[in-house]
């Protein structure tokens, strides 16, 4: 069964990488949420998708040179403004301590690909041992050194290199990342490259699909999991599917 990922929450609804997002996303029954790490100057991983918070935010700067009090005092809705309002950014410890009272997994994407914020990969891994979420937690990232490096670190952590362009073959990916699984565009992924990857047991995830055509045609060639913006909509797919 494909398992459903709301990618940044419920963000196709509410605002995304918010708390608000995220318990939204849980009510829809999917089995897991996606959301993205960045980190503030004074040193803490915060949920927020961008290097800077001007698009989804009423503030502006870059994520790491801001604090994270003047972080904490953003109102994150800013894009939806129209629906919603004070809706802050969640520190990574906020959401993990809210995981602690469910059973969702948690993708969370290293946004260290254009800021290099050293020493990201010991923090997340540590933090999953301090909340004790090593079974629940998928880290992935566009730098895919830094998936070699938390392999390094920690063997057993569940990883996964994330691609969006054409021609990478996933399997080859896969093995030279030491990763169990890999998180593609779907835009980029054929069947040839899916069915190879199952053959050799190796999960493919796909983002972001939205519309209804096409998690159909993509669950119903087996795809492990799914990213999307409308986790709600995907369930109904799904549920038609099974039925
Ligand atoms: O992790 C899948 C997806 O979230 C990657 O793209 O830009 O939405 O973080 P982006
Ligand atoms: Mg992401």
């Amino acid at each position: 069964m494909t398992q459903i990922f709301a990618h940044r929450g419920s963000s196709g609804m509410y605002p995304e990488n918010t708390m608000r997002a995220f318990k939204e996303a849980e009510k829809t029954g999917c089995e897991g949420i996606e959301l993205d790490v960045q980190r503030t100057k004074d040193g803490v991983l915060v949920v927020i998708h961008d290097e800077f918070v001007n698009r989804t935010t009423n503030g502006r700067g870059a994520v790491a040179s801001l604090t994270l009090k003047e972080i904490k005092e953003l109102d994150a809705s800013y894009n939806k403004k129209t629906w919603f309002s004070h809706n802050r950014i969640p520190t990574l410890d906020e959401v993990f301590q809210w995981l602690q009272g469910n059973q969702l997994i948690c993708n969370v994407e290293l946004k260290n690909n254009k800021v290099r914020y050293r020493g990201m990969e010991e923090e997340v891994l540590q933090k999953i041992a301090a909340f004790k979420l090593d079974d629940r937690i998928i880290l992935s990232s566009f730098n895919h050194q830094s998936i070699i490096l938390l392999h390094e670190l920690d063997p057993t952590a569940s990883i996964a290199p994330i691609y969006s362009k054409k021609g990478v073959n996933p399997l080859l990916l896969a093995t030279t990342t030491h990763a169990c699984a890999v998180h593609a565009n779907y835009r980029v992924m054929t069947q040839a490259q899916m069915e190879s990857c199952q053959r050799a047991k190796v999960p493919v995830r796909l983002y972001t699909i939205n519309q209804e055509p096409l998690l159909e045609q993509w669950m119903n060639m087996g795809v492990s999991g799914v990213i999307t913006d409308f986790p709600e909509r995907a369930m109904v797919v799904r549920n038609n599917l099974l039925n």
